[in-house]
Parts: C-alpha cells; structure tokens; sequence
C-alpha cells in the first residue's frame, strides 16, 4: 500500500467529518478535532491512499514531553500496518522537537492499540479510573533521545 503521511489541516477534517464516528472511531468528534488542528502546541498528521484519508494521528505538546491524543485508523484498513506508520511518525515529530518523552492514555481493554504501543516500546507505568462507562485506562510511556 503507498500510504502517504502529511501534516493534518482543517480541510482534511472537513473531508471525513462525516464519517469520523461510523468508519473511523466513536469518540473524536468534528468539534474536538477542529480545536486540536488550531492549536499551536498540537501535531496531527494524516495517512492517505492516493486521496482517502485512512487514518489520522496527533499528539500535544507540553514543555519537553507530548502526550499522544489519538491514533485512528479507518476500520477497513485495520491490520495493513497504517498504524504503526503513524505512530512511528508520531515518535519522529516527537524527536525532530527534542522532547523527553511521549505518554497516552489507553483504555485496558484495547489490546490492540496496547499491542502497537508496546511493539514502539511504550511502557505501562500506571492507570487511572476513566469516568467515561467505568473503563480503567492504561498509562503507558516512551522514552525519547536514547
Ligand atoms: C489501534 C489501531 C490504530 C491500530 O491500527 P492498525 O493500522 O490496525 O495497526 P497496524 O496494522 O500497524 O498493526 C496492528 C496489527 O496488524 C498487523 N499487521 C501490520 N501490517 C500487516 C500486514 N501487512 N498484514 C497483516 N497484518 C499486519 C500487526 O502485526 C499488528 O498485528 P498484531 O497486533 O496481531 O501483532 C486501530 O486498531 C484503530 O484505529 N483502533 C481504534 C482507535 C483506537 O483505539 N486508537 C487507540 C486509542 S489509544
């Protein structure tokens, strides 16, 4: 597959703002995302398929770390490697900005998004109660300029 990764912008948001809770993920809303792309301390980025965006991905900035805000592939495309790309482009951003370290919230039942994670060597280095249905989230980290 020749996925292309670029910088997200508004017009990106707007091409897939209607099928972001049906083929992409429940929870990022068109609104949440319009606030994150026009926010300085926010990275998103885009994987596209010649011109359908299959994925997006971002991560904020706060001093030298970042926590990672989502990572969301189109359902279709699951399991041909799209999100491992946007992570390792995520990790790259990260780098090229001489940050820490990266951290992410992910819900404990989410074992593939664990997986991912563990495979770009994120750590478990603790958990929280999410309010959102009673789910326990996993705090997970990577440590940068190894
Ligand atoms: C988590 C998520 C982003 C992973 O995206 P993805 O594109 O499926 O991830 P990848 O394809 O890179 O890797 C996932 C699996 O596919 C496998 N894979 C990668 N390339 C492959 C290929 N060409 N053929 C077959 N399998 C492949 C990987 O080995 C991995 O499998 P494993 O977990 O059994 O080892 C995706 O499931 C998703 O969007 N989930 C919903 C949103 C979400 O939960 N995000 C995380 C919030 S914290």
């Amino acid at each position: 597959m020749d996925i292309k990764i670029s910088q997200m912008n508004l017009s990106d948001l707007n091409n897939i703002k209607d099928i972001l809770t049906t083929e992409f993920d429940d929870f990022w809303s068109k609104n949440i995302l319009n606030d994150e792309l026009l926010n300085t301390h926010s990275k998103y980025i885009v994987a596209k398929l010649e011109n359908e965006i299959v994925g997006f991905a971002g991560l904020k900035i706060i001093f030298d770390e970042a926590d990672i805000m989502n990572i969301v592939v189109k359902k279709s495309y699951r399991k041909n490697g799209i999100g491992s790309l946007l992570l390792e482009n995520l990790i790259n951003i990260a780098n090229n900005l001489n940050l820490n370290t990266l951290t992410l919230e992910v819900n404990e039942k989410n074992l593939n998004a664990i997986h991912l994670y563990e495979c770009f060597d994120f750590e478990k280095i603790g958990t929280r109660k999410n309010y959102y249905k009673n789910n326990i989230a996993i705090i997970m980290q990577k440590q940068l300029k190894q």
